[in-house]
């Protein structure tokens, strides 16, 4: 079992992301829980998910002031989740706030910033960076950014703090909207703690034949 590995599952209903569970639950170990299915699902997705011993990447980027994002962020902690996304452009206090709001839970969720879209183009490294060491000053375990800024991120803030990469694209699949794309391996190779890929699984003839590839790619 690959503990890297995590399937988005952006699908707009239970029934369809407890279909794409159940087919790949013998390899992969995290599924990622965002906007879309959160909000037609509810949070039973959760429930479904942590039932079947698998872990939940809930990724609803939370971004208000800070009262409202650390109050988000204890409620999904007491979905039992296991990581969870919030916009480091946010700033210091909504940061601080989310993070002390998890203080007294025995079950921390890792709490991961999310930089810049995959989807966007960044006009420097800088730019990652920056919101990168805001994320580590205010105690985050880790961000979310495009593969190709793991090394500087990870010379910038330490090999512990945790990196997860989306935009991710075997050299087999469709780019579809995503920009910054890397393959899989070559994100691993660079350091990267976790990689989400969604539609070259999710929307894959077969799913589990999908996951199945792209994990003997990170193998070989
Ligand atoms: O289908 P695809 O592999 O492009 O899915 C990527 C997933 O990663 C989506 O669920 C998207 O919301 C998420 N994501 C991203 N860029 C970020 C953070 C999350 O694409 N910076």
């Amino acid at each position: 079992m690959n503990n890297k590995l995590i399937v988005a599952l952006d699908v707009d209903s239970f029934d369809k992301a407890k279909k794409l569970i159940n087919k790949l639950s013998p390899y992969v170990n995290i599924f990622k829980v965002g906007s879309e299915l959160f909000v037609s699902a509810g949070p039973g997705i959760i429930e479904y998910i942590n039932k079947k011993r698998k872990k939940v990447f809930l990724d609803l980027k939370f971004f208000d002031i800070p009262n409202t994002v650390a109050k988000a962020t204890l409620a999904a902690a007491r979905h039992n989740v296991f990581m969870l996304t919030l916009h480091v452009s946010g700033g210091s206090d909504m940061l601080k706030k989310a993070k002390k709001a998890l203080k007294d839970k025995n079950k921390m969720p890792l709490l991961l910033g999310v930089t810049v879209l995959t989807s966007k183009e960044v006009k420097s490294r800088r730019e990652i960076i920056k919101l990168a060491h805001l994320a580590k000053k205010e105690s985050l375990d880790g961000i979310v950014c495009s593969a190709r800024e793991t090394t500087s991120v990870k010379k910038a803030c330490g090999k512990n703090f945790i990196v997860v990469n989306p935009g991710i694209r075997p050299s087999w699949a469709k780019e579809d909207d995503q920009k910054r794309i890397t393959t899989p391996k070559e994100a691993v190779e660079n350091g990267a703690d976790f990689i989400v890929i969604g539609r070259p699984i999710t929307e894959a003839k077969n799913p589990a034949l999908a996951a199945k590839r792209i994990l003997k790619e990170l193998e070989g």
